[in-house]
């Protein structure tokens, strides 16, 4: 099976319970590392949701006035019917198109900002990812990416393991029913980059003034960056 098939179906199976397990699961500490990051957003007329999925970073950017205009991109069609459920009853107008992030169809230049959370580690390809984003966004225009990170503080990553190798994977198997979806967060995020890493990518991408803030001692990390 396609990789880019694989990660839709898996976000597709557990799209039903995907919001209230990230709030359970993260003690709603989520909704804070959202409300962070579009604070340090750029305000833009029209952003680009990469990985749009059930839209909570889209209604936050819509809600503080971040975005005037936003459409999603996801491989999940579940996520999004959920997303735009949530939209719809806010009153906030938002598109949702079927479509890979390594892989889009926009055309150059077409957005003012760009964002992305929680999507990034899922891509078979980061730099293919990170170079689309580059490409359609326009001059002047920020990208701001919310991702797991890797606690560097000794005491944190030993309760960090145990947590994501033992307590998530389980709850994640009861509540969802999926075997395999919490299985695959934890590997994901422990294969996955961050900090000056995620930087150097960001940059190999074209980006510039590069910077990440680190969130709950380095559980999740904002990066922004700019396209000259
Ligand atoms: C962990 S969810 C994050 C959803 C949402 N951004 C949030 O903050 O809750 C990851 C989402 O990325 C989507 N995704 C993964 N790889 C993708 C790709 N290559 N192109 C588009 N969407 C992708 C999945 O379908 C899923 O909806």
């Amino acid at each position: 099976m396609e990789e880019k098939q694989h990660i839709g179906q898996l976000f597709d199976r557990i799209a039903g319970t995907y919001d209230g397990l990230n709030h359970g699961l993260s003690f709603s500490i989520d909704r804070r590392w959202r409300r962070k990051t579009v604070k340090l957003m750029k305000p833009s007329r029209h952003v680009l949701d990469v990985a749009i999925g059930t839209a909570d970073l889209t209604i936050e950017m819509l809600r503080r006035g971040k975005a005037e205009e936003v459409t999603g991109i996801d491989l999940s069609d579940k996520m999004m019917e959920i997303g735009a459920e949530k939209c719809e009853e806010r009153g906030l107008q938002v598109e949702f198109l079927h479509g890979n992030a390594q892989e889009m169809e926009f055309a150059d230049n077409s957005f003012d900002g760009v964002t992305c959370a929680f999507g990034c580690r899922n891509f078979s390809d980061l730099d293919a990812g990170l170079r689309e984003m580059y490409r359609v966004l326009n001059p002047g225009g920020q990208v701001t990416i919310l991702e797991f990170s890797y606690p560097s503080n000794r005491l944190v990553r030993a309760l960090y393991d145990i947590y994501f190798t033992r307590v998530l994977p389980w709850i994640g198997r009861v509540v969802s029913r999926d075997k395999t979806a919490y299985t695959y967060l934890n590997k994901s995020v422990k294969s996955f980059c961050w900090g000056e890493t995620f930087i150097q990518h960001l940059h190999d991408a074209g980006f510039t003034d590069e910077h990440f803030t680190t969130l709950s001692f380095g559980i999740a990390t904002i990066y922004t960056a700019i396209k000259w």
